[in-house]
């Protein structure tokens, strides 16, 4: 009865625009009972009503309807074959790695989110896996980083937090004319303005922890993948792992997808307000953001995307200022995460990429004068008003 009513439907939505797409999902409403916000199935089992009928659901740690929605609507808006939802980015990333095998040599960004070199270095590395951190903005580097071994491109793009952008069609050609897989981390740009799987990627990973939930209030993982094979894999590593997304957080994710086109919108218009009034601070020495038409990666931003997003990272002339802005700020927040309605202010150094060996931190610019925000969606005055007078 279930699966009836869902194929119906979503036959009927498959011509549907990505903002409409967004707000409606899979299967939108429950098709039991026609309530238009999809519920919270909060349950751990599901009754067989005798030996060999069943519903199709067994037990929540396998498949859960409320966490199957999101699954399925993150995979339409990628345009994938099937998503999955974690209990983080981490968990997720986590079983994107445990795709390899021994003997395997990954190329990834150099600049990537400071989790994700933990997870390779300290997690993946002792069991034969060799990771190599390029610019993946620099295709001849990429080129010449390459093994015959080399089984994954693991891509941030933009990268957190030095905005540097990857040409996602060419990777994902190098990496397919090598036999390797091509990985996108998402989470910058979301589907709504940079569909990777269209480019070519085989995976899709988020933290939905950001702009899909929103509203900093869920922490969340999405994977999207692309064959029958990566979904037997996913299936398998969150029924053994368990670290499948809980039915409640499923559903605030679900109502935050509805709204991120909206969303997405302003955190941009905003944040292009704000980037171009640092960039005139006395105080600011460097702005990078992936808006600006002198930024290197400006016209692949331009060719594969359809928005230049959210973030904004900046250097200040000092350590002193910008202790003075993290400690002064009184709208905006200073604290770890992005992506969602509240302006956060985070210290990249102590924060998000502790976890990135030094020397790497050093020759990328991330030092005690660097500061990223991730901008909201207030009024973009009292934005800057509050960056005004935090920075003195
Ligand atoms: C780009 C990126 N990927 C992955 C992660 C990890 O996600 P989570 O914090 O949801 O575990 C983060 C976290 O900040 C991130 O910024």
């Amino acid at each position: 009865m279930i699966n009836e009513c869902y194929y119906d439907d979503y036959d009927k939505k498959e011509n549907l625009r990505f903002d409409s797409k967004a707000v409606h999902g899979a299967l939108g409403c429950d098709p039991m009972t026609g309530a238009v916000s999809f519920p919270i199935f909060q349950t751990a089992t599901f009754r067989h009503r005798k030996f060999g009928v069943s519903t199709g659901y067994n037990y929540s740690r396998l498949l859960n309807p409320t966490r199957q929605e999101l699954e399925r609507t993150i995979a339409i808006l990628e345009g994938g074959l099937a998503g999955f939802a974690f209990s983080s980015g981490q968990a997720a990333n986590m079983c994107v790695f445990a795709l390899l095998k021994k003997g395997d040599h990954v190329l990834l960004s150099d600049d990537i989110y400071g989790g994700t070199f933990r997870i390779c270095d300290e997690i993946f590395t002792p069991f034969g896996i060799e990771f190599t951190y390029v610019d993946m903005s620099d295709l001849d580097v990429v080129k010449a980083a390459m093994k015959p071994n080399t089984a994954m491109f693991f891509v941030e793009t933009p990268t957190n937090p030095m905005m540097h952008v990857a040409d996602i069609k060419a990777l994902a050609d190098m990496a397919h004319a090598n036999g390797a897989i091509m990985v996108v981390d998402n989470t910058f740009l979301t589907p709504y303005y940079q569909r990777p799987i269209e480019l070519g990627a085989d995976l899709v990973v988020h933290s939905g922890t950001k702009y899909l939930c929103g509203h900093n209030d869920v922490v969340c993982g999405l994977v999207v993948c692309t064959t029958e094979e990566q979904r037997e894999h996913f299936e398998h590593e969150m029924k053994s792992r368990g670290n499948g997304l809980a039915s409640f957080d499923s559903w605030l994710v679900i109502r935050g997808i509805k709204t991120l086109p909206l969303r997405m919108q302003k955190h941009t218009s905003n944040a292009y307000e704000v980037a171009n009034w640092l960039r005139k601070h006395p105080k600011v020495k460097k702005v990078y953001y992936v808006g600006f038409e002198d930024h290197p990666g400006y016209e692949i931003t331009k060719k594969q995307t359809t928005g230049f997003g959210g973030m904004i990272s900046f250097e200040l002339d000092s350590e002193e200022t910008a202790m003075n802005l993290l400690s002064n700020v009184k709208m905006i927040l200073f604290a770890e995460s992005l992506g969602g309605t509240e302006t956060l202010v985070t210290y990249p150094l102590t924060q998000t990429h502790e976890s990135t060996p030094p020397d790497v931190r050093e020759k990328l610019g991330i030092n005690e004068r660097f500061i990223r925000i991730s901008i909201g969606i207030e009024d973009p005055q009292d934005i800057i008003e509050d960056l005004a007078q935090a920075l003195g």
